[in-house]
Formats: C-alpha cells, structure tokens, sequence
C-alpha cells in the first residue's frame, strides 16, 4: 500500500456542513492545514469574523471550537483555486437543491454546483488529490465527478509532476443543532470507494478522534445510497407518527403515550417519534425526493409512490394545522393578530430550509392574518426571503386595526421577546421547539392576549394544566384528552 500522509485539506463550501465539519477535523487533527473556501464573501467574512456571535451558522459549541482552531490550522477564504492546488485532499460540501425546472424538476437535484467544483478541481489541483463527497448526491454521482477528473490526468509532460485523482464518498451524518456532539462523537463515520489507499488516507483522519470500529467502509454506490436511505427512514417514522397524531386527536388517545408504548420496544426505539408540525430542514424532503425520482429512472414506480407518500404526508401535516387555526378561530383569521412563535426548522439552529413554520405561515398569510413572529436566532431578512414578502411596520398596539388588516391582507413583522409577539393576540402558534418556550409564563402572557384566545402547541413543548389555568384554550399535536 501507498497511504498518501494527509497534510493539507480543501473543503469547497462553508455552509451547515462544511463550516462545522472542518471546525471539529481542524480541531481533531492540529497536523492538518484545513482550508474552507466559498464564493460567497459575506459568508466568509461571517466565518472570519472575530466577534464569534456572528458566525453564519449558529449551532451550540461551534463557536469554542472555532476559537481554537482558526488561526491556528483553520482558515477561511474566497480563494478556491489557491486552496485546491496546495491540496492533498478536497472535500465537496456544496448545496445539492431539488431541481427548480428542466428534467427531473421537483425532485432530482440540481448538481450543478458539484459539477462545477469537479472541473474546478480537475483544472487546479496538482500532483495526487483524493476528491471526498460530502454533499448528499444521488446514487452515481461520483461517476460524474470521476469522469470529469479523470479527463485532467496525466503523466509527467514537460517536467512537470503527474495529475491524478481517487475519488471517495464520505456522506456526513450530522443533525443540525447537534452538530458539533455529532461530529465529536459519530454513530459511524462512511467511506465509500474503490481505491484502497485514498480510503486508508480518510480513515486516518477520522482515526485521529473517531474509533475504527465506527468507521464503516462500503464500496461508492452503497455509501452514496446509504446516506438517502438513513434520512428516508428518519423521515418516514416523522410521517408515520404525525400520521397517527391525527388519529390520536379525533380518537381520545395521546400520541405522547403511544410514542412511549410503542418506543420501548427495543425492535421499534424510543428515537425520532415525536409528533410535530411536520419535518423541515434541507435534507429529508430533498433526499426522499430524489429517492423517488431514481426508483422511477430505474422502472420501480411502486417503490417511487411509496416513498413519495412520506413527503406528502409531511406536506399535509403542515396544511392541516393552519386548516385547524383557521377553523378553531370561528373560521376566519382575517385582521386577526396571531403570535408565532419559533421560524427555524427546528431548535438550536438559525436554519429556516423547508421549516414548517413558512407553510403555515404562507397559509396563514393568504387568509389574511397578522403575524408577529419571534425567533431567537433567525433574522428579519431571512424571514422576508422565505416568505417572500417584506415586512411591515409592527402595528401601534394601542391604535385601532390597520389599514391593511381591514383591507384582509395578510402582513407580518417580527418581534424582539415572546411577550411583544403575544400582545394583542389571538393565538400563539409554538412552531419550533426552543427551550424557552418550555418555560414560559401563561399566567403573565395570557392576560395580553385578546379574549377568546387560544394556544396552538405544535411541538407539545407547554405544560398543558398552566396554559388552561391561565384561561386560555389549548390544541396540543395529537392530544386527543384535550
Ligand atoms: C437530518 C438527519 O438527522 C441527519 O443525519 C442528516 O445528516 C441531515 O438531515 P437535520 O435535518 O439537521 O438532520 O435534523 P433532524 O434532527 O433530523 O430533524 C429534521 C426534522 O424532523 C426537523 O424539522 C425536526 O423538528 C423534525 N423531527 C425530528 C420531528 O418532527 N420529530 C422527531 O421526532 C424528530
Ligand atoms: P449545506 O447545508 O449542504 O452545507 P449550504 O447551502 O449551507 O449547504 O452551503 C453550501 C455552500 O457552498 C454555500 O455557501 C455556497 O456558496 C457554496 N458553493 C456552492 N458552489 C460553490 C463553488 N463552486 N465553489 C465554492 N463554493 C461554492
């Protein structure tokens, strides 16, 4: 064997999985340079910047990782083609989005971005380079990128070194908001390739924290489709249990209860039972939709409606509770004020792809509600681009409707604190499982509220007795003892 000694790593992309990633390998391995490259400026001068609040992804801990490693084997920078020609290993962490338009629109993704790291990387490297997947790809996207190497090797001509490639897929496993526990400790870190010593190179990176035993070696097209299957199975048992919240609340039962019952069967697992307003995040829907699209490239249209009634069933969970608002609020939300509280996909992220909370919100809008939104770590501007729709001016609380809420349009703002949404309200929707929505006070915000008000809890985070205590009516995600 000739295992490569790895010194110096490129990571193309600096987003939710190549920034935390590369934080925790420079950490991990202080003999590795690590350098994280991205076109997008702004992004990289948030990674750079030196009051460490203003990283571009929040995610606990990240923040004292960073500090002791940038600087010192951690960089940042727009200087792709420099970071990937001082490389001896380069990492693919680019956004893989389901294709907007064109074949396999809504479904496949959209590889242009990996397509064009490939040539990028093709065109700059220099001498051997093992090329690592980290993005999640569809099954035989490494062939692309191999081809595409492959196509820039050559021997020694005029003097100057041989050019060659080995290409690895190495899907990263970790959940938003534990991302840095994930990475830290991992279930199993997944190598996937054919040639041997660009695997052992890998292995001795991860084997610097990670123990063999929870490093799994496969061959490239069972890595690739493992990473799709994990977040289709993850996804399927949201779907399954949300399905059954329905049912709970129409039947007496708790879902709560049942999640218990059934989860400790140690066949079926206490894990990832909790009934919600439907999964978000930038991988489930986007993996099971590409899921769906292969199994109907490769003639397995069965196979295809069975996975795709997973996302549908997420898509109506989400409808279902702004239908249920609407219908529990005498029909009509129109003028009405309500208090959203929580915008990210889930807690202890800043990451707002596919959250639930911009359906029901859209929802929402388009009956004509006025929603003031708080969320302790997502932005006014992300909020206008997930909605697509500018902000207005938080209304006087004490002036008479607005112009726009007697018109039935629906508008929204943010709010800085829970009580300042709450005010004037009709309805509090819990959207995002934030632990300060736990312990809130009922009995302090009830009376800000207009009357009859109602609390929507759509991650059952309230303490159901102080909620009604407080005078208020309650819908709790699958409680049918309400
Ligand atoms: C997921 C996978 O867990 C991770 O392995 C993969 O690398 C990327 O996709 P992530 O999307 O960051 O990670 O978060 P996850 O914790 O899986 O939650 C996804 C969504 O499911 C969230 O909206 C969450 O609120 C929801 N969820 C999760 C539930 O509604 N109920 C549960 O019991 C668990
Ligand atoms: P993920 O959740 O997979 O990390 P993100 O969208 O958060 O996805 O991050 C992907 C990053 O990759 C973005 O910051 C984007 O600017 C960057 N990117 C995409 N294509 C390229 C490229 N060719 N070169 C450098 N960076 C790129």
């Amino acid at each position: 064997m000739n295992v490569p000694q790895i010194r110096n790593i490129c990571c193309i992309g600096a987003g939710y999985v190549g920034g935390p990633t590369m934080a925790v390998i420079a950490d991990r391995c202080p003999n590795i340079q690590v350098n994280v490259v991205d076109l997008n400026e702004a992004r990289i001068a948030a990674w750079n910047d030196p009051d460490l609040s203003k990283l571009p992804v929040y995610e606990p801990g990240l923040d004292v990782v960073v500090a002791r490693a940038r600087g010192r084997n951690l960089y940042f920078s727009t200087e792709v083609d420099v970071a990937i020609a001082g490389a001896d290993m380069v990492f693919i962490s680019v956004n893989t989005p389901t294709k907007a338009k064109g074949l396999g629109a809504g479904q496949a993704s959209d590889l242009r971005w990996v397509e064009a790291c490939a040539r990028q990387v093709a065109q700059c490297a220099k001498g051997h380079t093992i090329v690592v997947e980290k993005s999640t790809l569809p099954v035989r996207t490494a062939e692309a990128v191999d081809l595409i190497l492959k196509a820039a090797q050559r021997q020694v001509v005029d003097g100057e070194p041989p050019i060659s490639f080995a290409v690895l897929s190495n899907p990263e496993f970790l959940a938003e908001g534990t991302a840095i526990r994930d990475l830290e400790s991992p279930d199993r870190v997944l190598i996937g390739g054919e040639n041997a010593d660009a695997i052992q190179a890998l292995v001795e990176v991860y084997r610097q924290w990670v123990p063999h035993e929870k490093i799994l070696l496969t061959n490239l097209w069972s890595s690739e489709l493992s990473k799709l299957t994990a977040n289709a199975f993850l996804a399927q048992r949201i779907s399954s249990i949300n399905s059954l919240a329905a049912l709970c609340e129409v039947t007496g039962a708790d879902v709560r209860e049942v999640a218990r019952a059934i989860g400790s069967d140690s066949r079926i697992g206490s894990k990832f039972l909790q009934a919600g307003p439907g999964f978000g995040g930038s991988c489930f829907q986007k993996d099971i939709l590409n899921l769906v699209y292969l199994c109907r490239h490769f003639g397995l249209p069965e196979v295809a409606d069975y996975w795709e009634n997973v996302v549908a069933l997420n898509t109506w969970q989400q409808h279902r509770i702004s239908r249920l608002v609407v219908q529990k609020l005498f029909g009509t939300v129109t003028g009405k004020r309500l208090a959203l509280l929580g915008f990210a996909f889930k807690a202890d992220t800043n990451d707002t792809r596919e959250a639930p909370a911009i359906c029901i919100a859209n929802d929402l809008l388009e009956e004509g509600a006025q929603l003031a939104i708080y969320d302790p770590k997502v932005d006014s501007e992300q909020i206008a681009r997930d909605l697509q729709l500018l902000a207005s001016s938080p209304p006087d609380a004490q002036a008479g409707p607005t112009r726009a809420a007697l018109s039935g349009e629906g508008t929204w703002w943010t709010c800085s604190n829970v009580a300042a949404a709450v005010a004037g309200a009709d309805a509090v929707l819990i959207l995002t499982e934030w632990q300060q929505f736990r312990q809130l006070d009922w009995a302090a915000l009830a009376p800000l509220m207009r009357r009859p008000a109602w609390v929507f809890d759509a991650r059952a985070v309230v303490d159901p007795d102080a909620v009604r205590a407080s005078g208020l009516m309650l819908w709790r995600v699958g409680d049918g003892s309400l």
